[in-house]
């Protein structure tokens, strides 16, 4: 991974230098650039024609453009890279902090292969410095794969040195390193989504999960994992029902972080489908193509769990990941079973691929126990919220204050969420004659009905808020931003930022 460290002078010597550029227009409308604040000892050295020989090669400011210009004169790097910031902020604005981190991300992402380069790009106040390293390590992050080692493998950008004046100050550096562990969440979750299911399956995801937990090594985290002997003991009959087609049993891990300090309880819980075949619902095979991704929930909610202990943010989370693999065994549910979930209700499976909220609703229903403030879920849920909107996250649940909310803290955070309604009137499309509810209702709005079906299994009382995941969580076409190509993290951002608001008191 690519290592930050601070410094208060671009002189270093580096393999790139990165500075900002600005679209400007005169009251005449002629256009042109300008050098961002940060580039100004860049400038200096190159003689003071960077923004000129910028114009010259083509550069326009615009958002996240990169341009290449080979250094001169005292420049220690060979190359000068310049990322467009978008229009010239006026004076007394602010430049806004979501194009900072995608345009740092984007120039972080093309310097992969090089081992060490200088961001002098505007970081004046602890919140910038932190949006710009936030940026690179998002953008600096590559799945690597499991290819044979090649000489010409280009890993990320190794050492990053971030120019910024205030580099003393403790506030910058707390900044930064809140960035690094928000970052390697991210990107945690990231690697855990583009492992494939031959690698990644319940029992180890949920060993992997103990591995971090154990590499943390904080007294305020802890990790319990139920095996399918104590799922069947403990009635978790959703997961087991789902985990049964499969040779690869399920689990179900709890971790615990406990702050002397808490003064809210918010509890998460995660889809964890480390592959889903649709069971004997079977997908056509083109929609089993990025089914590896359907673990998404489950990875968000426990990387935010670790990056909120490592930060020791002042309240305490309790998450759950249900894991199961979606498979179409001999011992497979059927279509028209009944199987009975934890707490006793019991679910006419009606569609296997509908397999989601089946292993939701026994989390739900446990997580409900603890008595959470707040509970949260994230899953990869329904193809229809992809329908809807694409690559920004839905948002439903029994308590519109938290659901703005979520998206509010989303939009804080550097994500893209959209609130969505449960309507009544949906709900009786999941009656039916055998059995309490069926997993599968009306197909129009079929994102809506997913919810109605989760909201079954929370608690009495229990402000819940469910995040449907499904178009953010794997990006199929090229890296934009600070997304890259495969695994995105999304949520995890989010559901940190609500863990610290709700640490401070907000
Ligand atoms: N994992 C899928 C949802 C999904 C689809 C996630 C595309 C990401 C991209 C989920 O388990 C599923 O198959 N849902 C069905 C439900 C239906 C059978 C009621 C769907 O949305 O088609
Ligand atoms: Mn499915
Ligand atoms: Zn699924």
């Amino acid at each position: 991974m690519t290592s930050i460290s601070l410094s208060a002078t671009a002189t270093g010597k580096a393999d790139a230098v990165v500075v900002g550029v600005y679209a400007t227009e005169t009251a005449k409308g002629v256009k042109g650039v300008a050098l961002a604040p940060g580039a100004e000892a860049v400038d200096a050295a190159y003689g003071g024609a960077l923004a000129k020989a910028l114009d010259l090669v083509g550069a326009a400011g615009k958002d996240g453009e990169l341009t290449r210009v080979p250094a001169q004169g005292d420049v220690k790097a060979p190359l000068i890279l310049a990322v467009g910031l978008g229009k010239k902020p006026a004076k007394g604005e602010h430049l806004n902090p979501d194009t900072l981190r995608k345009s740092a991300a984007a120039a972080a992402r093309s310097l992969n292969g090089k081992a060490k380069a200088v961001f002098a790009l505007p970081a004046e106040d602890a919140e910038q410095a932190g949006t710009v390293a936030e940026g690179v390590l998002l953008g600096a992050y590559a799945w690597e794969g499991l290819k044979s080692p090649r000489k010409d493998a280009k890993g990320p950008v190794a050492e990053v040195t971030l120019v910024t004046a205030a580099a003393k100050q403790a506030a910058v550096k707390k900044a930064v390193d809140r960035a690094a562990t928000i970052a390697g969440a991210v990107n945690l979750a990231r690697d855990l989504i583009n492992t494939p299911p031959s690698h990644l399956y319940p029992q180890t995801f949920a060993e992997r999960a103990q591995a971090e937990v154990k590499d943390a090594a904080l007294a305020t985290l802890s990790i319990e994992v139920l095996d399918e002997k104590a799922l069947t003991k403990g009635g978790y009959g959703g997961i087991m029902g789902i985990g049964k087609g499969s040779a690869k049993p399920p689990r179900l891990v709890r971790v615990a972080y406990r702050h002397p300090k808490a003064k809210q309880h918010l509890a998460l819980v995660g889809k964890g489908i480390t592959f889903d075949t649709g069971g004997i619902s079977l997908k056509p095979s083109n929609a089993m193509d990025t089914m590896k991704s359907d673990m998404s929930g489950a990875a968000a909610v426990f990387s935010a769990t670790l990056a909120v202990a490592r930060q020791e943010v002042p309240v305490n989370v309790t998450t759950y990941l249900s894991l199961a693999e979606n498979m179409p065994g001999g011992g497979a549910v059927k279509v028209s079973d009944v199987i009975t979930m934890y707490g006793g209700k019991t679910v006419e499976i009606m569609n296997t691929d509908a397999e989601g909220r089946v292993v939701m609703a026994d989390a739900l229903a446990r997580a409900s126990e603890d008595g959470p403030d707040l509970l949260l879920d994230v899953a990869t849920l329904t193809g229809a919220q992809v329908l809807a909107l694409d690559r920004l996250s839905a948002v439903m649940g029994n308590d519109d204050e938290l659901r703005t909310r979520i998206v509010e803290t989303a939009k804080a955070a550097g994500e893209e969420m959209w609130p969505m309604p449960l309507p009544e009137y949906l709900r009786e499309t999941i009656d039916t004659q055998s059995a309490d509810i069926s997993n599968m209702g009306q197909r129009m709005g079929g994102m809506l009905v997913a919810g109605l079906f989760l909201r079954e299994f929370v608690g009495e009382g229990i402000k819940w808020a469910h995040l449907d995941i499904a178009g953010a969580s794997f990006n199929e076409k090229a890296p934009y931003g600070d997304t890259p190509k495969g695994g995105t993290g999304a949520a995890v951002r989010t559901l940190v930022r609500l863990a610290e608001d709700l640490g401070s008191g907000k």
